[in-house]
């Protein structure tokens, strides 16, 4: 219980961190909470400063979610432990407590959570992402029906995460509730 505690909070910490921030400072790139969506992520930083520190962003987002989760699985935690090592990894990054606890929508962070405790079903969750993207060029909409397929997915191919997905539709749903108002009106941004 000792190790699952500790695991949790630095998955807190680690998923604290927003990178789409940090890089943004380091590309001396305007804050991206003062442009676009003002979400601190990948696709916010894609808007205001291109590709490169958008995928670097992306990836250590995902790293951030992918290392104490696989930590956990090193240590022989159970699924359990490890989907609540994930959860606060995700939770770090929608309320950081290094930044006033104003974050981001978790996308990027579940990723690679998702990719350490249930690959199988995150990489199809990836690719139900890409394929939304594709049609509609919107990553809000891509996020949103990717993430609310993962309980369905999950419960077919790894049951054991299914409440992992549960409360991460939940949780990432939420945090797009602007995106779904804009989507509703027809005002989202398309790439
Ligand atoms: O991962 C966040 C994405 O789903 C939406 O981002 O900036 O368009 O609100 P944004």
């Amino acid at each position: 219980p000792l190790l699952i505690v500790l695991l949790c909070a630095l998955a807190y910490l680690a998923g604290s961190v927003l990178f789409a921030l940090e890089i943004c400072k380091l590309w001396k790139l305007p804050d991206p909470r003062a442009l676009g969506s003002g979400n601190p992520g990948a696709t916010n930083v894609y808007r205001n400063g291109g590709w490169a520190p958008a995928v670097l962003t992306l990836l250590l987002d995902a790293a951030k979610g992918f290392g104490p989760v696989w930590l956990a699985n090193a240590a022989g935690l159970s699924i359990l432990a490890q989907a609540m090592v994930a959860l606060c990894a995700v939770t770090g990054h929608m309320v950081p407590i290094f930044y006033r606890f104003k974050g981001g929508k978790g996308v990027a962070t579940a990723l690679g959570s998702g990719l350490a405790l249930a690959p199988l079903t995150t990489l199809l969750l990836a690719v139900i992402w890409a394929l939304v993207m594709w049609r509609w060029r919107i990553s809000a909409l891509a996020s949103i029906i990717a993430i609310v397929s993962g309980p369905l997915i999950s419960a077919l191919i790894e049951p054991k995460t299914l409440p992992l997905f549960g409360l991460l539709a939940i949780l990432i749903v939420v945090r797009h509730r602007n995106n779904l108002v804009r989507l509703a009106q027809g005002r989202e941004t398309r790439f």
